[in-house]
């Protein structure tokens, strides 16, 4: 059985992180699925919605530790750039539902959904520093947004978890509920959201995703010609600057990953050790 369960019923697609003997943490082949899962999705139109779930113990402890040691992503076209941009870019509504660990980028992908419901039981983290690496998937842009600069500062640079509540506080997560309940509840807002008209849909997630960044603003005030703001501004829209940044973050994460602090954790993680960065 694959790692990554694709279900498709009643115009939503859910797609579950299925790996509970290595907990959930994602392969390249995993990424690989989950792109083609999400490009599938955007392509049929039976497909309005995307619902992205793992089970009722734990969303994901992020990426494999195995594969960073043995297939780091290498470049833009590597399987986990590739479904973070899918994801990114993805026209139609997602919703998320986590239980349990949710580690590095099963946090930085909930940045690119729309809707995000929480078992009580979650547990959110973005460990990178802790793993000899920086932040991905845009987070260094879009968790300072969401919660602010020394919130995020604390969540990314100290890597410590932040529970369900703390997550429903800063406006990552829309609901908390019984894990039990956390996968159905997505599933029922996902069914409400397929019953809406998809071109609406996509225009307001359009029109949200330009509204939310102030660069936009900021050129939207400056006295230039109609023609050349809106050609500034369309180039300018939130989502430009998400994916320049993700692929910015994507070139040092890359380089981080071969460097001897990050060789240091994921050789301690593989020994069930302490990592020691004292000499590094
Ligand atoms: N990559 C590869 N294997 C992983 C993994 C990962 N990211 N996370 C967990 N596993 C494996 C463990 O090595 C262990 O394997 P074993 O049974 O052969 O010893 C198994 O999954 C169970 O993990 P365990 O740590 O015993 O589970 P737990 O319930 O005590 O803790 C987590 C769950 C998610 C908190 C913990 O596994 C963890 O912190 N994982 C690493 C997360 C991480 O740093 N991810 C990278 C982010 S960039």
């Amino acid at each position: 059985m694959s790692d990554i369960l694709v279900h498709t019923e009643a115009g939503v697609s859910t797609l579950t992180i299925h790996r509970p003997d290595r907990k959930n943490s994602i392969t390249s082949a995993m990424y690989g699925a989950l792109h083609v899962a999400l490009v599938a999705a955007q392509a049929d139109a039976s497909v309005r919605v995307v619902v992205i779930q793992g089970s009722e113990t734990i969303f994901s402890a992020g990426n494999d530790i195995g594969d960073f040691l043995n297939t780091p992503p290498a470049g833009p076209d590597a399987p986990v750039f590739k479904f973070l941009h899918a994801l990114a870019a993805f026209p139609k509504p997602v919703v998320a539902a986590v239980c349990g660990p949710a580690v590095g980028i099963g946090t930085t992908m909930l940045f690119h959904c729309d809707l995000v419901y929480a078992g009580d039981n979650a547990a959110f983290s973005m460990p990178f520093v802790n793993l000899g690496l920086c932040p991905e998937a845009a987070s260094s842009l879009l968790v300072p947004q969401m919660m602010g600069y020394h919130r995020a500062a604390e969540a990314l640079l100290l890597g410590e978890p932040f529970m369900a509540e703390a997550a429903l506080e800063v406006g990552l997560v829309n609901r908390v509920v019984p894990p039990s309940e956390a996968n159905g509840l997505a599933q029922a807002q996902a069914r409400k959201l397929a019953a809406k008209p998809l071109s609406s849909l996509m225009q307001t997630k359009r029109l949200m995703k330009m509204g939310q960044q102030a660069q936009a603003r900021k050129l939207a005030a400056k006295p230039l010609s109609s023609l050349v703001e809106t050609k500034r501004l369309m180039k300018a829209g939130s989502q430009a600057e998400v994916l320049a940044h993700m692929a910015t973050e994507g070139q040092s994460f890359g380089r981080m990953l071969q460097e001897p602090a990050a060789r240091e954790a994921f050789g301690a993680f593989v020994e069930k050790r302490k990592p020691d960065f004292s000499k590094l």
